[in-house]
């Protein structure tokens, strides 16, 4: 099966609305429209700019699509500081990452709450937020040779109770800690490896026809030097793409890059 690409940047905690309107500004102009026949696009600005940047893009119908780097899984109530997903589907977003490892080491987020987010996004079915569900290992997994294992126990973990008709739609994005914004990127066949063994996982859980259609990204130091070479690998679907992704020119070569 061929799978539609998708680019996505995290845009991280970067940018006031002002920045935001600028730099989605200049990746709407770069952007040619027919790009979206082969690649879906997306970037997941902070809550604040979802609107904006949403705006930008809407108004000068440029096929990129806005996601959010979070959610909380009840649909409202006393959760001071949270962001539920009907605020999500009000703004019209298409995506939410879950599970970044910056969420995970930073904010203690937990196997189980990125469990909790996935089935509540699956749950709301009505033009519904896909999760990319972000796994990866650290350099200390890495170097004891178990990575393969951790990232398949991820992967079970955050689609724990869910079944193919929820997880066609959903992305994986596999982003090895130890090459998230280090420069250090995962070589094309060490991110292959993990891509596929991935991909593996999934079929174990969903079936292989399921496991066939998802889209499983490469994340960590992707930029416009390496792409070309990541993207070229067979189960590597696209990218999550950081720091690279707050320059528009370097954006838009990696999304010219999956086309
Ligand atoms: P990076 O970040 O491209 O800056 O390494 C990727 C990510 O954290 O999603």
């Amino acid at each position: 099966m061929t799978r539609k690409p998708l680019i996505a940047g995290n845009w991280k905690m970067n940018n006031t609305i002002a920045q935001a309107v600028v730099l989605a500004q200049e990746v709407s102009n770069l952007f040619e429209r027919d790009w979206a026949d082969a690649v879906d696009v997306a970037v997941c600005p902070p809550y604040v700019d979802l609107k904006p940047v949403k705006t930008v893009f809407e108004f000068d119908k440029t096929p990129v699509s806005v996601g959010a780097q979070n959610v909380y899984w009840e649909p409202s109530g006393a959760y001071t500081g949270e962001i539920s997903i009907p605020m999500l589907k009000d703004i019209g977003c298409r995506y939410c990452i879950v599970g970044h490892s910056e969420r995970r080491t930073l904010f203690h987020e937990t196997n189980e709450d990125v469990n909790d987010k996935v089935r509540a996004l699956f749950a709301d079915k009505v033009q519904p937020v896909h999760p990319i569900v972000c796994v990866g290992e650290s350099l200390a997994v890495r170097d004891e040779g178990t990575c393969l294992e951790f990232v398949d126990a991820q992967v079970r973990a955050a689609f724990a109770g869910t079944d193919e008709v929820d997880a066609k739609d959903a992305v994986v994005a596999y982003e090895p800690v130890w090459a998230i914004g280090t420069g250090r990127t995962a070589t094309p066949e060490q991110a292959q490896e993990v891509c596929a063994a991935i991909r593996a996982t999934l079929a174990e859980l969903f079936g292989a026809e399921c496991a066939d259609g998802m889209r499983v990204l490469y994340g960590g130091s992707m930029n416009e030097g390496n792409a070309d070479l990541l993207l070229a690998q067979p189960d590597i679907d696209g990218g999550l793409i950081g720091g690279a992704s707050l320059k528009a020119g370097s954006f838009v070569e990696i999304v010219k890059a999956a086309l």
